[in-house]
């Protein structure tokens, strides 16, 4: 089980980005305006737009610019996401070797879960690249403590293991789900308004909401094979969970601050 190449290439793509705010350059992009506006259903525009007075035949639909605030969400959202889809897939490859050798039956389902989060991760950081987002600045660091945690658990056993990922699981569900949720309030202000949400921001709520109902199929998947049999599981539990909403914090709040050659 090797990571995929898409990642380093994604990563540098993203990394050697111009120096200016990640969706900054949009707004004077058509092609990525979707993505920063929301449209209406009653053809009225703002200054950004063609007016339909111009064209009542092709109407275009209100659009109304992020502020920063929902800006600074989205980058720092997809920022998190993809530095902890990083660290899942960096779990399950430390994970699998010992825990796989130990107990075969086991080799299936912790390639499903693998190559569920490398699906993950992939999706992210075609979002990042595409949205030019930076990735967190502590992301060596993320991958050695994943990496270290993956091991650590495995070798303790199945039960530590699968305790490992109800935690991250249990976390990581909250987190989408965090998101899923500012999102939709961000909508209905909108449809109040009467504004349309734009495709694209209507693709990444399903997105999330896809990778949502995913993560919490590992925590399922964890818990039947014995996740709360782990002794301690509440310490085991309480500590990995804590280190998830530590890593989550950090990693939405720090970026890549400069423009680096990998
Ligand atoms: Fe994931
Ligand atoms: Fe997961």
């Amino acid at each position: 089980m090797s990571l995929p190449r898409i990642k380093t290439c994604a990563v540098r793509q993203t990394l050697q980005s111009p120096l200016r705010d990640f969706l900054l350059p949009a707004l004077s992009q058509p092609t990525r305006r979707q993505f920063l506006s929301t449209t209406t259903k009653n053809n009225a525009t703002v200054s950004s737009t063609p007016s339909p007075s111009t064209d009542p035949s092709r109407s275009q639909p209100k659009r109304k610019p992020l502020t920063q605030e929902q800006r600074d969400f989205l980058s720092s959202a997809l920022r998190v996401n993809q530095a902890g889809e990083l660290a899942a897939t960096l779990i399950y490859t430390a994970q699998t070797p010992p825990l796989v050798n130990a107990h075969p039956h086991l080799r299936p389902l912790m390639a499903h879960m693998y190559a569920q989060e490398e699906g993950h991760f992939n999706t992210f950081n075609s979002l990042i690249a595409k949205h030019r987002v930076r990735p967190t600045a502590l992301y060596p660091l993320w991958s050695v403590l994943a990496t270290g945690l993956g091991w650590s658990t495995a070798v303790m056993g199945r039960e530590a293991a699968m305790a490992c990922t109800e935690a991250v699981e249990t976390e990581i569900g909250d987190h989408y789900n965090n998101q899923i949720r500012t999102l939709l309030e961000m909508f209905e202000q909108w449809e109040t308004e009467g504004y349309e949400v734009g495709k694209e921001l209507q693709d990444l709520i399903t997105t999330l909401r896809r990778i949502r109902d995913e993560e919490l199929e590992h925590l399922d998947h964890a818990v039947d094979n014995d996740a709360k049999k782990a002794e301690p599981h509440w310490l085991l539990t309480g500590v990995i969970r804590l280190g998830c909403r530590g890593a989550i914090w950090v990693s939405e709040r720090i970026e890549q601050t400069q423009i680096t050659d990998l």
